[in-house]
């Protein structure tokens, strides 16, 4: 990988190029092979060229049209897309300094400036271009991805994202369903499985607390540790308790009643604890953990970055797709709500509203 990384490059973009295969007709927009100027080939998206509140978001028709810079990159176009709270921090700033310096100068408008830049991890399409390594996918191949938040994302007509970031979508699946899965399942899938160390295997009649568990993540999580045979507590909010319910929960806590604390005292203590929550309940959520060495506590809330380079799309489609995508089969996508793509910034707001039950996808086309 890195032999070719130097390679590509060393050489212009017009070689680069070469790495392009395309078996589509017609040929979708492809700058590298077209005698056009590179410039004058555009694409809508919506962009933000400073970090700040919803106001920043600004929709254009003058998106570059992403590139090729790798053999093993893909271009999809992007039929779906959803909202995750990081696509709100980004918006705001959060984590810049430590994103830049991961981005890719190649696929940077303006060297050293991350600006103009398209938000959104989340992406369900087809692909368009392929890369001449790339080996698994061809034009035309419905996909669905991760794409790590150090690149451009997905809030735009077309996406680049490297061969090993993207999966087959299952056809079980509108594009709107499996937009609204991949980030906040390799987040919980990582979380529960890499970190918590549980699966399929040794799943079976350990007591798991997801607290947040009506939002993206948790509404995936009930399902994937149900699906592994444990015993699931969710906590939420009162009208959110028939969702859970209905996703498999055991147990519900209604944390509107009162304190969660007191409430899981009457409880027996727990194998896992996922916390979507933060704040007051790290000081807490420890002492519900049963006294074995295997008993592991995680929080996805602080920090954010450490935990989204731990937990999240650093490990890479390619390692835990599969995974993902077979379970995906059995897992029920939880939209809250849908917007056109017209609505992003309302989408954002609904996010940065909270109060999410599932999640908020943007149908792009
Ligand atoms: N999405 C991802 O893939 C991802 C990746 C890494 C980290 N994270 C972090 O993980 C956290 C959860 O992400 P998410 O995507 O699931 O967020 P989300 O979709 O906004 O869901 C959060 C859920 O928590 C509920 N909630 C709020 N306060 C609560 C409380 N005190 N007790 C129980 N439930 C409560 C909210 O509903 P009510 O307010 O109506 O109760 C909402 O349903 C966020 O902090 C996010 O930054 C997410």
């Amino acid at each position: 990988m890195e032999v070719l990384k130097t390679r590509a490059l060393r050489r212009s973009a017009c070689a680069a190029a070469r790495f392009w295969r395309s078996k589509v007709t017609p040929k979708p927009p492809c700058r590298g092979l077209s005698t056009t100027p590179a410039r004058s080939t555009v694409m809508p998206a919506w962009v933000i060229d400073k970090y700040g509140k919803n106001e920043v978001l600004r929709f254009t028709q003058n998106m570059m049209l992403p590139i090729i810079h790798y053999p093993n990159e893909v271009i999809v176009k992007v039929h779906a897309a959803s909202v995750n709270p990081i696509d709100v921090n980004m918006r705001s700033g959060y984590g810049a300094t430590a994103l830049n310096m991961k981005r890719d100068p190649l696929h940077m408008r303006t060297k050293g400036e991350e600006f103009p830049l398209t938000l959104g991890r989340d992406v369900s399409g087809v692909v368009m271009e392929c890369g001449l390594d790339v080996k698994y996918f061809q034009p035309g191949d419905e996909v669905w991805a991760a794409v790590p938040p150090w690149k451009q994302g997905t809030f735009s007509e077309f996406v680049v994202v490297s061969g090993n970031e993207i999966s087959h979508k299952p056809k079980s699946l509108t594009h709107i369903q499996a937009a609204s899965l991949p980030y906040v399942a390799l987040t919980a899938w990582s979380a529960i499985n890499k970190v918590g160390g549980l699966s399929e295997k040794n799943c079976m009649g350990k007591r798991a607390l997801i607290l947040g568990a009506s939002g993206g993540v948790g509404t995936f999580a009930i399902q994937i540790m149900k699906a592994w045979g444990a015993h699931v507590t969710a906590v939420c909010s009162q009208d959110a308790s028939e969702l859970v319910r209905q996703l498999g929960a055991d147990e519900v806590i209604d944390y509107t009643l009162g304190s969660v604390e007191e409430q899981l005292k009457s409880l027996k203590l727990f194998d896992f604890i996922l916390d979507n929550v933060g704040g007051s309940t790290e000081k807490w959520a420890l002492n519900f953990l049963k006294k074995w060495s295997g008993a592991t506590y995680v929080t996805l809330v602080t920090p954010f970055l450490l935990n989204m380079d731990r937990l999240g799309v650093a490990d890479g489609m390619l390692q835990t797709g599969v995974t993902v995508g077979t379970k995906a089969l059995k897992i029920r996508p939880v939209i809250d709500q849908t917007f056109p793509f017209s609505e992003v910034p309302e989408a954002f707001l609904k996010v940065e509203r909270g109060h999410a039950r599932g999640k908020t996808v943007v149908h792009v086309i």
